[in-house]
């Protein structure tokens, strides 16, 4: 699929997340101090967007049931199920674009 922007420097605040949609899929893309990271939107768990839930530090916790992902890897970090980790992508900066790679 190649490079896709995902935005500005400037759109993605640290500490905080922005999806973006490529293709019918939906990638969260977060700033952790200045460090751009991607992985999918969609929890493993039931579905829920988890751009919609909360970032503390580099852990991504759904809104929903509660299931907490590592936003630099996508792995899980815990949950009382075994659910699977999330797909995660290289990000890279050109000039004050954040583009993902897919
Ligand atoms: S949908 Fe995310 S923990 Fe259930």
């Amino acid at each position: 699929m190649g490079k896709i922007i995902a935005g500005k420097i400037s759109d993605i605040s640290s500490g905080t997340m922005k999806k973006i949609s490529v293709d019918g899929r939906e990638i969260v893309v977060t700033n952790i101090d200045g460090d751009f990271f991607a992985v999918d939107d969609s929890c493993t768990h039931s579905g829920a967007s988890l751009s919609e839930g909360t970032l503390e530090g580099c852990t991504i916790t759904c809104g929903w049931h509660k299931a907490e992902f590592d936003c630099k890897t996508g792995k899980l970090v815990k949950f009382p199920a075994k659910i699977n980790n999330l797909g995660s992508y290289p990000v890279t900066i050109e000039s004050d674009n954040v583009f993902v790679e897919m």
